[in-house]
């Protein structure tokens, strides 16, 4: 992109601001300021533009509407489980189970620097997050003698030190022509009323879009068009923090095809009633994940006339996806979250100034809204204990340490269902490649 071009399009969409120190730079900063302007989407920073509580103050549409209940949660047992653990074989025989997974997040709530994905998770070893992921994605592999590739997508903050990862230990096993690591995009931050945001003279504030902003870096990268290639039909989807993770397991990917669902989602019941999970309701005939954030007191801790909590079952973030309604999503916009958030700007001089109250706006897609959209859901029930421990914090709950003493508890269930018993409280680990 030319210095010219890039003028006339930031006129055009009034943000001319973004070049008021193209006199001050050098050759190098003025080639690096030009390329990221060409990466900006006018179109969708007009869309977030028009979402600042500045141009569009905050509706009680929310309250408005019928009010939300709880969908219906399979649990499966006996035949039924049977069933759908005979047809996620058929799936896997016929090669139509890909894997995805979402790792853009960094390390840095846990204290830790590079992709979330190299955190040492291994109780013995120190092995990585992705080991005990990709080791999986292995298993099944080995378990059906077809491939079942694995996508992974990244951030441009993380994307070199995944692959990294990834090639220092030998794709962890993996066939590289079965490993897609693809980037999700970037959108610039903005001022309260709605300017770009310059945090260096030569560079705009931007942050990854959201692991919403999957959609369009599938498309972007070919892995779309290579899980169809591949004859792909079953997507199974989950989050880099959670090493306990049954990736792809039988009877969910088999409940999925069963039920010819667009969109299937494993819950588990929370652990407490403010648990930070998402939870799925049913607004009339339309299922809308809400964020623990926007739940309100009162839905939190509803009973219903067995006592049990009435939003029972959350979402710890594991999908089957299926692979025509993701290419129908795709070609659409998805909705916008904005967060108000401290971010650092240059002023008038050029000089960085770092906030001390939020001054600006983030804006992500998150992928689960894609649900009101899917036209054959389905939900299943699992137990937490067996699923879901994910890293979050570095101390206190959902933690490195909360995480390990799960992988222990599930790894001598799971070895004690082989038969084999371990004597005392030795700290084991288990090489999921070896669990077929
Ligand atoms: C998320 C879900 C919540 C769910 C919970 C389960 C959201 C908004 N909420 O909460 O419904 O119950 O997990 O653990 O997602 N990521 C990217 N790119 C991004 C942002 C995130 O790839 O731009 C990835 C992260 O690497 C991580 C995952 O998305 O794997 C979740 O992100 P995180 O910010 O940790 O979500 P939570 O607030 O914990």
């Amino acid at each position: 992109m030319t210095y010219e071009a890039a003028k006339k399009l930031l006129e055009k969409n009034g943000q001319a601001d973004v070049l008021r120190f193209w006199n001050k730079l050098g050759k190098a900063s003025r080639a690096a300021l030009l390329k990221q302007i060409a990466t900006i989407d006018f179109k969708e920073l007009a869309r977030c533009k028009a979402m600042l509580p500045t141009f569009a103050p905050a509706a009680a549409a929310a309250a408005k509407g019928p009010a939300p209940k709880a969908p219906k949660v399979a649990e499966l047992t006996g035949a039924k489980l049977a069933e759908a653990i005979a047809a996620g074989e058929k799936e896997f025989k016929a090669g139509r189970v890909g894997v995805l997974l979402v790792a853009g997040g960094q390390g840095s709530r846990l204290g830790f620097e590079g992709p979330k994905g190299a955190y040492p998770i291994g109780p013995v070893s120190d092995l990585p997050l992705f080991y005990f992921h990709a080791r999986k994605v292995l298993a099944k592999t080995l378990k059906y003698g077809k491939p079942v590739p694995f996508y992974v997508m990244t951030s441009e903050a993380n994307n070199a030190a995944t692959v990294a990862c990834f090639k220092e230990h030998d794709w962890f096993g993996l066939d590289p022509k079965n490993v897609f690591f693809f980037t999700q995009g970037m959108w610039p931050g903005m001022t309260d009323d709605g300017r770009i945001i310059l945090d260096r003279p030569d560079h705009v504030f931007m942050s990854p879009d959201g692991h919403g902003g999957l959609l369009a870096a599938l498309k972007a990268s070919g892995a779309l068009a290579d899980m169809k290639k591949r004859g792909i039909r079953d997507v199974f989807f989950f989050q880099v923090d959670n090493p306990l993770v049954d990736i792809a397991d039988e009877a969910f990917i088999g409940h999925h095809a069963l039920q010819a669902s667009d969109y299937t989602l494993k819950l588990c019941a929370k652990r407490d009633p403010f648990e930070k999970v998402g939870m799925p309701m049913l607004f009339g005939k339309t299922c809308k994940m809400v964020e623990y954030t926007e739940m309100t007191e009162e839905q939190c801790l509803r009973k219903d006339k067995d006592g049990r909590l009435y939003f029972l079952f959350g979402s710890p973030a594991i999908h089957v996806f299926d692979r025509a309604f993701l290419e129908r999503e795709a070609a659409k916009a998805m909705p916008l979250h904005l967060a108000h958030k401290k971010i650092a700007r240059v002023d008038d001089k050029g000089s960085v100034v770092k906030p001390t109250e939020p001054n600006g706006w983030k804006f992500e897609k998150f992928i689960f809204d894609i649900l009101s959209d899917a036209k054959r859901t389905a939900f299943l029930a699992f137990d937490s204990a067996d699923e879901f421990a994910p890293v979050k914090n570095a101390e206190g709950n959902d933690s490195p340490a909360t995480c390990k003493a799960a992988l222990q508890a599930k790894w001598r269930r799971q070895l004690a269902a082989r038969g084999v018993t371990i004597q005392g409280d030795a700290t084991i680990e288990v090489d999921p490649a070896g669990m077929l």
